[in-house]
């Protein structure tokens, strides 16, 4: 079916018709502040579904979302990611609540700094210091300044299919015309200026050797290969051997390794991917998680390459900066959460990567069974559903031409209250309990035979 057909069968769609129109009658608030603001909002930050309005959030509480106009949601948008322990948890409203009472912006460091910090060297076996900012964009940001710093190189190398945040060095992907297995960069958006992608960066191939080639090529221009340890784009954790072998060649190229647990740090295991492969890098990047909720960044690293922070030891210094970093509300949900998790960690890693596990065999097997061409892809609790036949190695190989049948079958879920955020990588959460789980994989299967009934798969 190509796109014009998709589109016939979703405006002559039964069910297509009736959730709209279901969820268009029960989200009249939503569609009016989507409406009253339009004059004034020149972007809404993301989307979540394709309805003919967004709709607004409310309130959150363990696995739930419930939008303005009252409607109760089983919540997979995790928060894009922070909310490890679902929504709204206990041990971090109360100390947001302790540190409101004495005052949430000092501009001079509270001693939270020191504690988080602390909590994430002993996290983290290859992290000797921390700093910290506002968001993963600014972690990859002062990682990479750190890094060209450190090494007196200027080369930064990304994988295909990564994501990275949205400052300039970030905003370079594959051009998809280029080889798969050799992909030169280019930038993304305009505003970005050219020499980032043609003088700047290197783009690596995914789960494919050749990338140690290119490495061993450009070893005299790199300074940092860049690796998210899950790929939200393609979710998975059979890279063991790869990444052994990534870890291996940039020691022998006296390149720096680094490894952007922005999503995956305490969520995939306490110590993240590092600990979860066994690999230690030279930088890590956080955020989310380690903010417990609150908007967070931090790098993390050897002591020779964070000293580029500070100067120390005769390090050349690199410029950082921000109003809210380290800031006291931050540091104190951020300390909550690690501390919770820390203590039980023994149950709820394996809980949530079985719970992850569960629910991508259970839907694979329903596609399987029922002829679907359909497949979920998850790293433990993170998980992307995909439409097509082909084999995911890397994220060249999903069908975009397919999103259109994606985005209508998360307008189904949503109409089965399970709300999947607009960047479509969902989430699970140590509040979403077994029977929670069941539901989910209840309106998977509904929302599969809705669009089996019009006709879209
Ligand atoms: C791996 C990775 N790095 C960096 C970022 C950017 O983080 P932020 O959205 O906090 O700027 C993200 C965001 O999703 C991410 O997934």
């Amino acid at each position: 079916m190509n796109k014009v057909e998709i589109n016939e069968k979703i405006k002559q769609g039964e069910k297509s018709q009736a959730v709209r129109k279901k969820l268009v009658e029960r989200t009249r608030e939503s569609e009016k502040v989507a409406r009253d603001g339009k004059m004034s909002l020149a972007q809404e930050v993301v989307q979540t579904v394709d309805l003919p309005h967004p709709i607004y959030i409310d309130s959150a509480e363990g696995p739930y979302l419930t939008d303005i106009d009252g409607n109760q949601y089983i919540d997979l948008t995790g928060g894009f990611g922070p909310h490890v322990l679902g929504n709204k948890p206990e041990v971090v409203e109360r100390a947001l609540q302790s540190q409101i009472e004495k005052g949430w912006h000092f501009g001079i460091p509270s001693a939270g700094q020191k504690q988080l910090s602390a909590l994430i060297k002993e996290a983290d076996a290859c992290v000797d210091q921390v700093a910290f900012c506002n968001s993963g964009t600014e972690a990859t940001m002062y990682a990479f300044r750190a890094a060209r710093a450190f090494s007196g190189k200027q080369v930064v190398a990304l994988f295909d299919g990564s994501y990275h945040g949205v400052h300039d060095y970030a905003l370079v992907k594959a051009d998809m015309k280029s080889d798969r297995s050799r992909p030169s960069p280019t930038t993304l958006g305009t505003g970005v200026p050219n020499v980032v992608a043609d003088d700047l960066m290197l783009m690596l191939p995914y789960r494919d050797e050749t990338a140690f080639d290119l490495i061993r090529e450009h070893k005299d221009e790199l300074a940092v290969v860049v690796i998210e340890p899950v790929q939200s784009s393609n979710p998975r954790l059979d890279n063991q051997d790869f990444f052994n072998k990534l870890r291996e060649v940039c020691t022998e190229c006296g390149v720096l390794l680094m490894f952007d647990e922005v999503i995956t740090g305490f969520r995939i295991a306490y110590g993240g991917c590092k600990e979860y492969y066994g690999i230690e890098p030279d930088l890590v990047t956080y955020g989310k998680a380690v903010g417990g909720g609150l908007p967070i960044g931090a790098v993390g690293g050897r002591k020779n390459i964070m000293d580029t922070f500070s100067g120390a030891d005769g390090a050349p210094f690199i410029f950082t900066g921000g109003t809210f970093s380290g800031n006291p509300l931050t540091m104190g949900a951020g300390l909550a959460a690690l501390e919770y998790m820390n203590e039980n960690k023994e149950d709820i890693y394996p809980y949530l990567k079985k719970q992850g596990d569960r629910l991508s065999q259970d839907v694979n097997q329903f596609c399987k069974s029922e002829n679907i061409p359909a497949k979920l892809m998850n790293a433990a609790s993170m998980f992307v559903l995909g439409f097509g036949s082909n084999e995911i190695n890397s994220s060249r190989d999903i069908d975009s031409s397919l999103r259109i049948v994606e985005r209508e079958f998360y307008l189904h879920l949503l109409g089965h209250d399970v709300i999947v955020p607009g960047i479509h990588l969902a989430f699970l959460s140590w509040a979403h309990t077994e029977a929670v789980v069941d539901k989910v994989i209840d309106a998977f299967q509904l929302s599969f035979m809705d669009l089996r009934h019009d006709g879209l798969i």
